[in-house]
């Protein structure tokens, strides 16, 4: 499960945002014109040479981006209890599991759009591919996880500039695979049920898993400008 308010392991940030403190550079007194120029002219040369100096994501964008995918992780979590609890049929647990998901792939908190998905290295819906910023941090994880570090403690937020040139947030936070999990992604999958799943995802390559291996990750993108 995604707990909000515990801290993040990883937190980096790529940006061309470096900032640096002017004011406490620039010198004063005799001869100061020059050497301000000359200042100024070198800091332009460095934020120039430096467009991936390291520039903190918002708070605020960490804070939504959790939010949002511990939302997504609660309602699946609370629909496969209700469906254990009332020994639902796998197939309708099926349904209910696409129900959770649709609808949660996009988000207006405050007037911006945040953009929720799930990925994975091996993939039920082509559609939830990782890109290559998602895939780098997804073996990252795995392998963090195969360590047996705690996922609930993994997480990576980067400020990236695009190739288009659009700036955005993106955060990611790997999930373990649970017993629960294994209904659907295990290796003794229901025949009935692998059917269905077959029929609407002829490429799905999410099978396999076992417990607490990871699963793949929540994935936010908040385009910043
Ligand atoms: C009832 C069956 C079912 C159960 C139970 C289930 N999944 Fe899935 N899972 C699916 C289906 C179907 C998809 C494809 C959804 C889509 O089209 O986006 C999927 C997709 C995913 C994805 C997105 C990447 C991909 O493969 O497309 C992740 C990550 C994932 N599941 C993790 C989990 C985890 C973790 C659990 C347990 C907490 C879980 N799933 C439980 C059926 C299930």
């Amino acid at each position: 499960m995604i707990d909000e308010t515990r801290p993040a392991v990883f937190v980096r940030s790529i940006d061309g945002e470096g900032r640096h403190p002017v004011s406490s550079i620039l010198p004063s007194g005799p001869g100061r014109g020059r050497i301000v120029r000359t200042v100024l002219l070198l800091l332009i040369a460095l934020t120039a040479a430096c467009d991936r100096t390291p520039s903190p994501p918002a708070p605020e964008d960490v804070l939504a981006a959790r939010q949002s995918a511990l939302r997504i992780d609660r309602e699946l979590h609370l629909m496969a209890l209700s469906s254990l609890e009332n020994g639902t049929d796998a197939r309708q647990v099926l349904t209910a599991y696409l129900t959770v998901i649709e609808g949660t792939h996009s988000l207006a908190v405050a007037g911006r759009r945040i953009e929720i998905g799930r990925t994975a290295l091996r993939v039920r819906n082509p559609a939830n591919a990782a890109d290559d910023w998602e895939r780098d941090k997804l073996e990252i994880f795995r392998f963090a996880m195969d360590g047996g570090v705690d996922p609930a403690t993994l997480e990576i937020s980067e400020v990236v500039d695009e190739a288009t040139g659009q700036r955005v947030f993106r955060w990611i936070k790997p999930v373990a695979m649970e017993e629960t999990c294994l209904t659907c992604h295990g290796d003794s999958i229901d025949p009935q049920l692998l059917d269905q799943i077959e029929e609407l995802y002829p490429a799905d390559e999410a099978t396999g898993y076992f417990s607490l291996e990871m699963g793949g990750a929540y994935s936010v993108r908040i385009p910043l400008n």
